[in-house]
């Protein structure tokens, strides 16, 4: 017999204390905009905090999901956030931005509880899951950048990402509610979990997007600037209002300082990881 697992904590709001965890935790889901509700999830980083690893529910005249969640989480904890906010068996489509395991953890159980869905992936997505999930090819719907997905009442349009850790991503942007899912794009380590952007602390977005960005677009450094300045001019062009991140509490109105902050990453101090001394001293730490 299956074990119910208890219902999402709620994100607190900036003032009303923070939640520490210890590991992978699914949070209560909460509507932003009309027609969009968020499945928050986080993750700890040993020594540095947290990183958000969002999915959502576009609720659109087809519904949408975009991601699927960590792997990590408690036993049913994705599938109990996401029952809360719709049946599965309504999901017409399930957006993979791309395979990465902090966005295919529910993906095995989805494909049963949503016998509708159609996986809007790629081609090398597709083949990468074929070795751990395999999506049938009858079940896939390949969408490469600029192609469009008409989900009724709005286009869904792939966009190529700007800083991405996995070849196959797409983020996608919603052309009716102009919300740009970023995959990801503009994520941030952050202190603790947060509802919404505009909870952060200022050095907090900005330190713990370049950060991010570091760890998971090392490349940045290497780049050519002025095409990397390019591809930013693009995604400045398309103007979203919203910016939904798989690793950032949602962002309204602040493309533009995404952007900024994101140009001055080939900039940063590239990341090393902790070395076995500093392992060593981790377990030592903890007894
Ligand atoms: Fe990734
Ligand atoms: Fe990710």
């Amino acid at each position: 017999m299956r074990t119910v697992p208890p219902a999402p904590a709620r994100l607190p709001r900036v003032g009303a204390g923070s939640v520490a965890i210890e590991s992978p935790t699914m949070f209560e889901p909460y509507p932003y905009g009309s027609d969009v509700e968020v499945l928050p999830a986080y993750l700890p980083v040993p020594g540095m905090g947290v990183i958000p690893a969002n999915s959502f529910v576009i609720h659109a005249e087809q519904p949408v999901l975009v991601d699927t969640g960590p792997g990590g989480l408690v036993p049913h904890a994705y599938e109990t956030a996401l029952r809360a906010v719709i049946d599965p068996a309504e999901l017409r489509w399930l957006w993979l931005t791309h395979t990465d395991p902090d966005h295919v953890g529910g993906l095995a159980w989805l494909l049963e509880a949503a016998p509708q869905v159609r996986v809007v992936t790629t081609y090398l997505a597709a083949g990468k899951l074929s070795m751990h999930v395999p999506v049938p090819l009858d079940r896939c719907h390949f969408a490469n950048p600029g192609d469009a997905v008409h989900v009724g009442d709005r286009k869904l349009v792939a966009v190529a990402p700007a800083t991405f850790d996995a070849p196959e991503t797409t983020a996608i942007y919603d052309t009716r509610s102009t919300t740009l899912f970023s995959a990801d794009m503009f994520g941030a380590l952050l202190a603790a979990p947060a509802v919404d952007a505009r909870d952060l602390v200022r050095s907090e977005l900005e330190d713990g997007l370049v950060r991010w960005s570091t760890i998971d677009s090392p490349w940045l450094h290497r780049v050519d600037r002025s095409q990397f300045a390019d591809e930013l001019a693009r995604l400045h062009a398309l103007s979203p209002r919203h910016v939904l991140g798989s690793h950032l509490p949602p962002v309204t109105g602040a493309i533009a300082r995404l952007i900024d902050l994101l140009s001055t990453v080939p900039d940063a101090a590239p990341f090393v990881g902790p070395d076995q001394s500093a392992l060593e001293a981790m377990l030592a730490a903890n007894g």
